[in-house]
């Protein structure tokens, strides 16, 4: 697979192939948030005898905005949606899951379920609304004691948000479990940063 992907990145390629080998490549739950992902380029990295700093460059935003989206798809070039695309799509799945009163644990649940699917490469333009709103699904029957009224309520908003059709949000919640190996239940440590930073942001 990775012969066919001529521009790769050994990042990349790694990806793909640990997503295939099964579970050998670690998840991140720092990558995709990084703040620094930004800078990209105009990044500076000046060492010192006892200690390093980064001197960042002064950038016109948008010249910032550019870099970080070309930085983002040739370290990954097997992932399909910007940078910019994937953050905002959690903005949605945050906004909404807090309109529907669901605790942070079960919006960083949803964040992890949602960028394992981002790494490997799974997300496509027709897909990533499907996508993001099965995580949420998911993360919430998983993770909250919901009665059935409101499991159709976060459905209904799901479906208004994300502007798709529920008999397609079921039939893809089955495809993202698969994706993600049945595997809902997360180790603290892939949980725990997003929820520091979510509930930082509160
Ligand atoms: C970066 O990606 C976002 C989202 O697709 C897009 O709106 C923006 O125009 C892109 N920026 C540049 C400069 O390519
Ligand atoms: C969700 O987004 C809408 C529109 O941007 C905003 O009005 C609303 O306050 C947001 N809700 C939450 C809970 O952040």
């Amino acid at each position: 697979l990775c012969k066919n992907e001529p521009r790769a990145s050994v990042q990349g390629s790694l990806l793909l192939a640990g997503s295939e080998a099964g579970d050998t490549l670690e998840y991140n739950p720092n990558l995709l948030d990084d703040p620094q992902w930004p800078c990209g380029k105009h990044k500076r990295v000046l060492i010192f005898a006892s200690y390093m700093t980064t001197v960042i460059e002064y950038v016109k935003p948008s010249d910032l905005k550019k870099d970080m989206n070309e930085t983002f798809r040739e370290k990954f070039p097997h992932i399909r949606l910007t940078l910019s695309k994937i953050r905002s799509l959690k903005r949605e799945m945050r906004n909404l899951s807090e309109e529907c009163s669901l605790e942070p644990v079960t919006v960083s649940m949803a964040y992890v379920y949602f960028e394992k699917l981002v790494l490997q490469g799974k997300l496509n333009k027709q897909n990533r609304k499907l996508c993001a709103g099965a995580c949420v699904l998911l993360a919430a029957k998983i993770s909250s004691d919901l009665r059935k009224n409101e499991v159709k309520q976060l459905i209904d908003k799901l479906e208004e948000r994300f502007r798709f059709n529920r008999r397609d949000l079921i039939g893809f919640e089955f495809t993202v479990l698969v994706a993600l190996e049945l595997a809902l239940y997360l180790p603290e440590n892939q949980v725990l940063p997003h929820y520091r930073r979510l509930t930082q942001q509160f």
